[in-house]
Order: structure tokens, then C-alpha cells, then sequence
């Protein structure tokens, strides 16, 4: 109940989805929460708040795009004022764009892709490093999509990619200050990011309006275990194991939460 005791911990993309979840999870766990999203984000960010205060915890709000290092370092310095200190950062907003093969790709979405889920990274680590002493902690967000390609998301893959170079890169130069950096990998996670009709049509062309139990039915044929997706928590789990002493001695590398998605032999 105390692994995160009077640490400061700011979540970007916390408005809902698994942002909302590693914020509540922390706060179980007795952190302080900056928590940031989009400004037209502000009616979940409220939302994320009440969960926090519900099981007990603090959590003040901030809104940034990630894109706009100025509002990153805004809100990071808001919080920072706030509780007079940040021990822990988790870059975890992200988008999952609209797919197409990787010659048909629109140029806009390819940039709007890379600014917000690698460059939104940069600029995250970027403002909330500098503030966090030994014993910081920072969780990056990656994908299954980071260590492997598919079809029809190279804007998604190449962003994801990325930052597990920015991750690296990071645990080199922060280790000799006793700053760790990870990262988590998740497979299909249940939020509103893949819970939608555009996602589920991706997943069935051969259906006219295909549901979320007909998006599960190929989802889990991807899986080891016997689960089309994991749930929010299952990853915040692993946030926080990063995040808490459990992992004093972990750093530059990622865990996987994936049900088996990456180990399954097709
Ligand atoms: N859901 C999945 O299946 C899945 C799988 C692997 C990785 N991921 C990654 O996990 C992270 C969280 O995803 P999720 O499933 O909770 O998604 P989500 O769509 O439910 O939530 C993403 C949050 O990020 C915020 N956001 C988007 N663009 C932003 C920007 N420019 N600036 C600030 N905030 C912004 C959104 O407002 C939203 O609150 C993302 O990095 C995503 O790529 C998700």
C-alpha cells in the first residue's frame, strides 16, 4: 500500500484509458499526482481526479499537448510549485492513427504521429527531468508495436520504435545520477483507444458493423493466454514496479504486458 509513499509523480495522457489507470494505481499506493492531458481533455482529467481522491490520494491537473515543449514545461513546473518537488514521470500519452499501408500513408498524419508519440516523449523527459534528483524513476509507454512492426501502422511503429532509442539513450545518461528510465510494452489494451468502431472495423473487413466481441475474436487468437486484450490496471501494475523501490536496481530495459502476443509461434 506504500510503495509510492510522498513521491511526486506526473502522468501525461491521464484524462482516461490507462493514464487514468496508472494515476488511481500510484495514488493507491501513496503518490502525489500532476496529472496531464489535452486542454479539451479537462472533463476526464476531472474525472481521473475523483478516482484519485476516491481511493484516498492528491492529484492536481494540468493541460498540455505534448507536442508544445512550452506547455509540457508549464505544467511540469505547475506541479513542481505545487508539492515543491517531482520524483517520477510517466510519458504515457499516445495516439493510435488512422492505418494504411506505409506508401499511402498521409504526410499529415505521419508528422501528427511522430509529434505526438516520440517527440511528445522527447519533450516530456525533457521538461520533468531536469527537476528530479537520485532515486527519480521514469516510465516510458512503448507498444508491442515498439519491438515489432505490423501492417498498415509504420507512422504508429516508427514513433514506438523510437522511443525505445529515447529510453536507452536516457538510462545512459541518468543512471550515473541515480535517475532510472524503463519502459513498458503493451499489447491490445481494453480503453477507448482500440474499444472503437474504427479499430473494430479494421480488425473484421469481412463484417458490415462489426462489434467489440468481434474485434475480440481476432484479438484473441493473437494471445497465449485466453484473453483478447488486458485491462488498464495490469499495466499500471507494471508502471508501478518500475516506478517503486521493488526495481531500485532496474533500469534501460521494458516488460511486456501482452497476454503472450510477441512469444506466440503463429
Ligand atoms: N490501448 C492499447 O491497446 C495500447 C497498446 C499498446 C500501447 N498503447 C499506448 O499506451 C498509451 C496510452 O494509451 P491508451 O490506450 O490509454 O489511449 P487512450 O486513447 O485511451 O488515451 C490516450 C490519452 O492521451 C491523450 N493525448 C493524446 N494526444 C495528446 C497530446 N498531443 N498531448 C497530451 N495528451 C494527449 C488523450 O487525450 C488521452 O487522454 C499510448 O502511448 C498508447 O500508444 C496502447
Amino acid at each position: 500500500m506504500n510503495r509510492m509513499l510522498d513521491r511526486v509523480v506526473l502522468v501525461t495522457g491521464a484524462a482516461q484509458g490507462m493514464g487514468r489507470s496508472h494515476c488511481v494505481r500510484l495514488a493507491e499506493e501513496g503518490a502525489t499526482i500532476v496529472a496531464v492531458d489535452l486542454e479539451s481533455a479537462a472533463e476526464g482529467l476531472a474525472r481521473t481526479v475523483e478516482e484519485v481522491e476516491w481511493v484516498g490520494g492528491t492529484c492536481v491537473t494540468g493541460s498540455a499537448d505534448v507536442r508544445d515543449f512550452d506547455q509540457m514545461s508549464a505544467a511540469v513546473a505547475d506541479g513542481v510549485t505545487r508539492f515543491g518537488r517531482l520524483d517520477a514521470v510517466v510519458a504515457n500519452a499516445g495516439i493510435y492513427p488512422a492505418a494504411g499501408n506505409s506508401w499511402e500513408l498521409d504526410d499529415s498524419e505521419w508528422h501528427r504521429a511522430l509529434d505526438i508519440n516520440l517527440t511528445g516523449v522527447w519533450h516530456t523527459v525533457k521538461a520533468a527531468v531536469p527537476e528530479m534528483t537520485a532515486g527519480g524513476t521514469v516510465v516510458i509507454v512503448g507498444s508491442t508495436n515498439a519491438v515489432k512492426g505490423s501492417a498498415g501502422t509504420a507512422h504508429y511503429c516508427a514513433g514506438k520504435h523510437g522511443v525505445v532509442g529515447l529510453a536507452q539513450t536516457l538510462a545512459n545518461e541518468l543512471g550515473p545520477q541515480g535517475i532510472r528510465v524503463n519502459m513498458v510494452h503493451p499489447g491490445s489494451v481494453g480503453t477507448p483507444m482500440i474499444l472503437n468502431d474504427s479499430v473494430y472495423a479494421k480488425l473484421r473487413p469481412d463484417l458490415d458493423s462489426p462489434d467489440e466481441d468481434d474485434a475480440a475474436e481476432v484479438l484473441a487468437s493473437r494471445t497465449l493466454l485466453d484473453v483478447a486484450w488486458v485491462g488498464p490496471r495490469d499495466v499500471s501494475n507494471a508502471v508501478l514496479f518500475l516506478l517503486s523501490d521493488d526495481a531500485r536496481y532496474v533500469t534501460g530495459t521494458s516488460i511486456v504486458v501482452d497476454a503472450g502476443l510477441l512469444a506466440k509461434v503463429a
